[in-house]
Formats: structure tokens, sequence, C-alpha cells
């Protein structure tokens, strides 16, 4: 099954290293996307996602990828793999609007005399691939398991990862129909190392979301414990570094400022949601966990506070420079970052807030922007306590923080680091 013509719906952080495996795999490659920015800047040879390189985006061109805005460039296709954002709207339901125009448009032109293959990776609650896609798709006139396989394949892409990439972790595929799943097994053995069958599709659909909120989950308990052992005067960094020398049976979590991205915020509240809909009932882990996890930005505020506080300056009208504001280490993404609450915290305390994220040009929270710090080593002088968010490697450089006076170290990674001892330089 090589060398066929893929359609890649939504150029983002999970199409673009898909289109790279499709393209060394010997496919012919077209990426569609509504946003007419994102072509124009694929097209003249920029990556806009932190794992893809320019360089790779322009070696792309000459291997015959194509990318559009326009829907009539959309012929002779084989697969349709949709990876479309599926955020949440104002009221905290699912947003499937991009996943059903994604599907609409496909439907318009489904060649169907090519007995095409569409698969939905967006991340969804179990039944939306039957239920939702498939109607649309049959729009078309032709019957989905017949005239076109159709099928469901959770994205497991990580931002950042430099050891598991799209081709080297496992792919899981439901498939409406046996022969769906094998046509779409088919399509992924020739761009990933495994593939991995379920029963059908909905067990492919809540696979994904057994996976975020198991992190979810178990982030909102080693923060919780976090919280606790700093109350009981027992360091949860000794703790978690003893706990993960068990062999088997325990996994370390490290406690942070919240949780960010597009899936451990979101994806929960989509299963959520199809449970309260469907069963009138809640899953009380996941709200849970959605409440810890939220509180975490203001016990950054509440420790930055007690920190300053221990040293007679009152946060009122302090300088606090935060470090490293994206969701997660050495990549650029600000989705659902808990940098914006925690600046949201420190602004209605009085504070002022600066800064430092070699990832990020500027930065808006609530329409206000928050001053950038270009010297690390000056802003982290001049503040009167700064707050590591996110371990960027640069941030573990030795001597990059060595004039900071007071320090909050909300991922635990300085400890080593002139001798944080709990005084000036803290950890959560
Ligand atoms: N980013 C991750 O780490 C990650 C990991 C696993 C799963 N996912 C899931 O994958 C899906 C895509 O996420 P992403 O991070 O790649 O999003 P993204 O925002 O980086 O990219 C999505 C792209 O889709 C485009 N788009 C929107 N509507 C469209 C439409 N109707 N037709 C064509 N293109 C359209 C947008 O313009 C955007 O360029 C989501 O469901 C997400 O939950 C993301």
């Amino acid at each position: 099954m090589s060398d066929r013509r893929i359609a890649i719906f939504g150029l983002g952080y999970v199409g673009l290293p898909l289109i790279r495996a499709c393209l060394a795999a010997g496919h012919d490659v077209i990426g569609f996307d509504v946003s007419r920015d994102v072509v124009t800047r694929l097209l003249s040879g920029q990556s806009h996602v932190d794992d893809v390189s320019d360089a790779e985006v322009k070696s792309w061109q000459e291997r015959g990828f194509q990318a559009t805005s326009r829907t009539r460039d959309l012929v002779d296709v084989d697969v349709y793999v949709i990876c479309v954002p599926t955020p949440l709207a104002a009221d905290s339901s699912p947003d499937l609007g991009a996943v059903i125009a994604a599907t609409t448009d496909i439907a318009g032109h489904l060649d169907l005399a090519r007995r095409p293959l569409v698969i939905l990776e967006s991340t969804t609650y179990p039944g939306t691939t039957e239920e939702i896609v498939k109607p649309i798709l049959e729009t078309s006139g032709g019957v989905a398991g017949v005239d076109f396989a159709l099928a469901f394949s959770p994205e497991r892409i990580d931002p950042g990862n430099k050891v598991w990439s799209f081709e080297n972790t496992p792919k899981v595929v439901g498939g409406l129909t046996e022969s769906c799943a094998d046509q779409a097994a088919a399509f992924y053995s020739t761009i990933t190392s495994e593939v991995v069958r379920t029963k059908g599709l909905k067990e492919a659909e809540m696979a994904k979301l057994l996976e975020n909120t198991y992190r979810h989950v178990n982030i909102a308990l080693v923060n919780e414990l976090a919280k606790i052992s700093d109350l009981l005067g027992i360091d949860i960094w000794d703790v978690i570094a003893a706990a993960e020398t068990k062999p088997y049976g325990f996994q370390a979590f490290r406690p942070g400022p919240g949780v960010g991205g597009h899936c451990i915020p979101i994806d929960p509240n989509y299963l959520g949601h199809r449970v309260r809909t469907e069963l009138g009932q809640s899953v009380r882990f996941i709200e849970l966990a959605q409440e810890i996890n939220a509180s975490m930005p203001e016990y950054v505020v509440d420790r930055v506070e007690h920190l300053l506080g221990s040293h007679e300056v009152p946060l009122a009208g302090a300088e606090v420079l935060l470090l490293g504001v994206t969701y997660k280490p050495n990549i650029a993404d600000l989705r659902e970052s808990p940098s914006y609450d925690v600046v949201r915290g420190l602004r209605a305390r009085g504070a002022s807030v600066v800064f430092h994220d070699s990832y990020v040009d500027s930065w808006l929270v609530d329409g206000t922007e928050v001053a950038k710090a270009t010297d690390l080593r000056a802003a982290a002088a001049h503040a009167s306590c700064t707050v590591l968010l996110q371990s960027h490697d640069e941030y573990l450089q030795a001597d990059a923080l060595v004039d900071s006076t007071l320090l909050l170290d909300t991922q635990g990674r300085l400890r080593s680091a002139r001798g944080l001892n709990g005084t000036r330089w803290t950890t959560m």
C-alpha cells in the first residue's frame, strides 16, 4: 500500500509529523488547511510546529508535497486523514465544528470509484466516528464499510519528545468493520513501526481518553500530595525519588504549576460530557483531577507570596519574573498553559509580572502585554522573586540563575543547583 495519494486535513502539531512519515514512505501527499496563513507559510518553506524544521518543509516540496486551502485541489485521493482541532465550547462541552467542517468537505469530494479510506485522528468522545462522521460521509451517496472504509486512529504525538516520535510509537487503529480496520492497519503499517488493532471504533476512541485521563489523574494526585507534604514538612521530591526505585507497579509523576496543552486539560472533558449526556453520571476522578490541577496556578501564587513574606517583602508592588511560560519545556506552544492563571493571580495581588522565554516573542494575558525580559541574568537579579514554571534547558545551565535572590522552582529541576536550601531558593 505504498505510493497512495493521501490528503491530510489540519496541518498543525499532528498533521505535519504525519506528512513527514507519509512522504518518507513514498506516498503522494496533499495537505489541506482552512488557514491560508498556514498554507502560505508551508509553501514558502516555513514550519510553525516545534518538531518539524524549516529545512524539512523545504525538502518536502522536492518530493511533491502540496498544501492547499481549496477543496477543488482534492482530486484522486485514496486516503483522507482528519487531524483538525477538537477544542471545548464556551460551556466546556465538545466543539466538533472543525471535525464536522472537514468531514463535510471530504464528503463533497469522495471519489467512490477509488474505494477511499477515511480516518479520524482528532481526539474525541467515543461514538463520534460512527455517529457524526459516518452520516456526513454517507451524504456522498456511498455506504461506509462498502463504498469507502472508515476508521479512527488516535494521535499520540508528544511535542518536544526526542525519543518517541510518530514513526516509532505504536499506532492504535479501530475500524467500522473488520475490512475497514484491515485497510487502516495496512495504511499505517507503511508509516509506523507497529499497529495495534482494537475491537472497534469506540475502543480506539476511548483508548486515547484513557491515556490522557490517566495522566491527568496521576498529575493531580502528585500535585495534591505536594501541597500536603509541604504542610507536613516532607520533601515530596525526595519521596518521589525513593518511590520510583520500585521496579514494578509504580510510575513517577511530578508536581508542577498545573496542566496545559491541547490534550490533558481538554480531552477528559470530552469523556465527562459523553458520560453525562449518555448516562446522566459524572466521572468523579476526572472532576477531582480538574479541580486539583486547576488550583495549582493559585497555589504557585500563594507560595510566591509566602516566600517573599518570609523575607519581609510584600507581594503587592513586588516584581515577579516568570521563567518558561509555555505549557511544557523546550517547545513554543502556549495553548492552555497554566502560566496564564499564574499571571492573573499575581496581578490580582498587586505584583508586577515580567517573563522570560526564548520560545515566545511576545505574550498577552487578558489583552495586556506581559513585559518580556531578554537578558536572563539581569532580569533575575532585578526581580524580587523568580519563578521557574517550565524548565527549558537554558535554565538548567550552571550559573543561569545565580543572580536570583528569591526563587521558587515549580518543577524540582534546580534542587542540586547552588545548594537549594529552602530559604532563598525553594521547590514546590
Ligand atoms: N498537539 C498535540 O500534542 C496532540 C497530541 C495528540 C492528539 N492531538 C489531537 O489532534 C488534533 C489536532 O491537534 P493539533 O495539535 O495538531 O492542532 P493544531 O491547532 O496544531 O492544528 C490543527 C490545524 O487544523 C486546521 N483546521 C481547523 N479546521 C479545519 C478544517 N475544517 N479543515 C482543515 N483544517 C482545519 C487549523 O487551521 C490548524 O492549522 C486534536 O484533536 C488534538 O486533540 C494533539
